[in-house]
């Protein structure tokens, strides 16, 4: 949005408990969106809350320079523990962007250690988007988030993403036989195996509108990466702790990648943190004597910090505790069936798609035949903002609109969420005179 247009009336949030937010005029909004895929225990959490505060009283910082800390290490074995079986090493970081760049860097240094130095190009997906910083957004595959800073560094390549609904090679599942992740061998092939490092990819992808693959396509995707020596980086930034009813998507779509990038929801958002969970077949190529093997090359102030990983473990534990992705699950499904039941009430949602409680809307203006409203009628974000008119926070764009409510959303809540957002629905489609 356009500054000048936003500060013209500008929503400035005051408190926020559970599932809702209010503003300072004392509206109240139903965060149908967990801040933005982040605020996985609900705000208010007071186990989180009293987790930073005891913390502030013994250490509040401990550079990552000469020193770890108690609640690093507590939060590397939480982790260790709710990871796919052998990502054994953690580095923590201090967000998203930080985690991806990390990952991709470890990937080229590891290639280094282990006698390929040419390995070093990265290939992603159109579409994806991996964080804010230059690597992460050269690995991004959205035009308008990237043109403005080009040109990036070479080595980026970019492959198209399982969007079935909207099929870029026109073939249908399962007939296609996930051709979508079969032509990446291809690419390889023509890109030169011995110069390719990673594989970087969202388990279910927000930019492209909830982009959820069939089951097999990460088994397809780990063939080929075995097969060429690639590593297989999953960006669970938004999927990760709970998100898509277990823990990791990576365990939802049962899948183990070499390097799980993590963020956003690993705190709730209580304190800004990050990191990256990696194989302990990756970590062995930085540790001993051998002079090859040098420690990874990359650190950043804020990595580990005491008070952050208070709020990170205080997180997680409340997720495994309260058993939150069995909630996303069973919310999920109350929502799909709602959503279901509007679709046939009002005709214009041509797909569903998503898991647990991330979950995608797209619009259509004629279902059978998935023709769009036009363009210029952004009509996601026409109904982006009649929710946020009639209270409901949701993620807009403008052929889709997205849930992903915070994991603890009760029952009733739903009910309010799916009401808000079909009349906001029918707000848009008025204001379009239909
Ligand atoms: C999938 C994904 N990766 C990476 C990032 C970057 O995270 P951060 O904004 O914390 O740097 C985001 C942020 O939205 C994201 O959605």
């Amino acid at each position: 949005m356009q500054m000048k247009e936003f500060a013209k009336n500008p929503l400035i949030m005051k408190i926020a408990k559970g599932v809702w937010y209010e503003d300072v005029n004392g509206k109240k909004y139903l965060d149908g969106l967990s801040g933005i895929f982040v605020v996985n225990c609900g705000h208010g959490n007071q186990r989180i809350i009293d987790a930073i505060k005891t913390q502030l009283d013994t250490l509040s910082f401990a550079p990552p320079l000469h020193s770890t800390n108690v609640n690093a290490l507590a939060l590397r074995d939480l982790i260790v523990g709710v990871t796919p079986k052998g990502l054994g090493t953690v580095k923590l970081m201090s967000g998203g962007s930080e985690s991806t760049e990390a990952a991709m860097k470890l990937a080229r240094q590891y290639h280094k250690q282990t006698g390929n130095p040419g390995k070093y190009k990265v290939i992603s997906r159109y579409e994806g988007y991996h964080g804010a910083t230059m690597g992460a957004l050269a690995a991004s595959g959205v035009a308008k988030r990237k043109t403005a800073f080009e040109p990036f560094g070479p080595g980026y390549i970019k492959v198209f993403p399982p969007t079935c609904y909207r099929c870029p090679y026109k073939l249908e599942y399962p007939e296609c036989g996930v051709f979508c992740a079969q032509i990446i061998e291809s690419v390889i092939k023509q890109e030169d195996p011995s110069t390719i490092s990673s594989l970087i990819v969202e388990p279910i992808g927000n930019t492209g509108g909830i982009i959820t693959p069939p089951q097999e396509y990460f088994t397809i995707l780990r063939e080929i990466c075995d097969k060429y020596n690639i590593l297989l980086i999953f960006d669970e930034i938004i999927t990760g702790f709970g998100r898509t009813g277990e823990m990791f998507a990576s365990q939802t779509f049962r899948t183990t990648p070499d390097i799980i990038c993590m963020g956003k929801g690993m705190s709730s958002g209580y304190a800004p943190i990050g990191g990256i969970a990696f194989k302990d077949s990756v970590a062995e190529a930085f540790l001993g004597k051998d002079e090859q093997k040098v420690q990874f090359n990359h650190g950043h102030t804020f990595g580990g910090n005491p008070l952050s990983c208070a709020a990170a473990i205080a997180s997680i534990t409340e997720i495994k505790e309260r058993e939150l992705p069995r909630r996303a699950r069973e919310s999920g499904a109350i929502v799909w069936k709602r959503l279901e039941e509007l679709r046939d009430k009002i005709g214009i949602i041509g797909d569903i798609r998503g898991k647990g409680l991330l979950i995608g809307i797209e619009f259509v203006r004629d279902v059978k035949t998935k023709e769009q409203f036009p363009d210029s009628m952004s009509f996601g974000v026409q109904v982006g903002k009649a929710a946020l008119r009639r209270g409901l926070i949701i993620r807009a764009d403008p052929h889709w609109v997205a849930l992903a409510p915070p994991l603890v959303i009760e029952k009733g809540e739903i009910d309010e969420m799916i009401n808000r957002l079909s009349d906001s629905i029918q707000d848009a489609l008025s204001s379009v005179g239909r």
